[in-house]
């Protein structure tokens, strides 16, 4: 068994992608189970999928500390407490602590819904990522799967998807093929591949 803890901070797509691979996808035969769903945003859907799914949801919250350290302590504790053999971010938008990345070497994955180094690093994340892209006019997008380092964005990508862009994309429908197309397949297959 190979138990993931996933961080999240919204709509929770991809957090849905692996609960559905588990229940019957390659994530079920590469034995992954979810230790525990964190959410920094106590009104992520992601939750509510967690919640259905009967797995254990938890909020930490920065509203909820005095300030940046004490939020980054407890964020480490809840993670601490799940004792995970991989830290999935599933649109978990904080940066990850540095104690946090030094705990857990080659243990945390992120999912960026661009191909990397394309429109990535600070200030890149959601629907903002998709603006950039369509305002540069790139022809093909994607998403890709990367260790998480001290950086933003820079760690060792594991798996890319190229989607196209087509001629009446908004933001949102763009995000929607991105999603659908790349990384709900990529983010699962992953966790399959350092799972086994
Ligand atoms: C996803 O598109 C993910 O790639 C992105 O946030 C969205 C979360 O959607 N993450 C980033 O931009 C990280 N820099 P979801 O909550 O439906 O999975």
């Amino acid at each position: 068994m190979f138990g993931i803890t996933v961080l999240v901070s919204g709509g929770g797509t991809n957090l849905q992608a692996i609960i559905d691979s588990i229940a019957d996808g390659e994530l079920k035969s590469a034995e992954v189970f979810i230790k525990k769903v964190i959410s920094n945003n106590k009104d992520a859907y992601a939750l509510e999928r967690a919640k259905n799914a009967g797995i254990k949801g938890e909020v930490v919250s920065p509203k909820d500390y005095p300030d940046r350290g004490a939020f980054e302590h407890a964020l480490k504790d809840a993670i601490d407490e799940s004792a995970p053999d991989l830290i999935v971010l599933a649109g978990f938008l904080v940066v990850i602590p540095k104690e946090i990345v030094a705990s857990y070497p080659q243990k945390i994955i992120n999912i960026h819904p661009s191909l990397i180094p394309s429109f990535c690093g600070k200030g890149y994340y959601g629907l903002k990522v998709h603006e950039a892209a369509l305002s540069r006019g790139v022809k093909v997008t994607g998403a890709t799967v990367h260790f998480v380092d001290e950086g933003t964005d820079t760690g060792p990508i594991i798996l890319q998807k190229a989607v196209n862009v087509e001629e009446n994309d908004t933001p949102e429908i763009l995000q929607q093929r991105v999603m659908k197309e790349a990384e709900h397949i990529i983010l699962p297959h992953a966790i399959a591949l350092l799972a086994k």
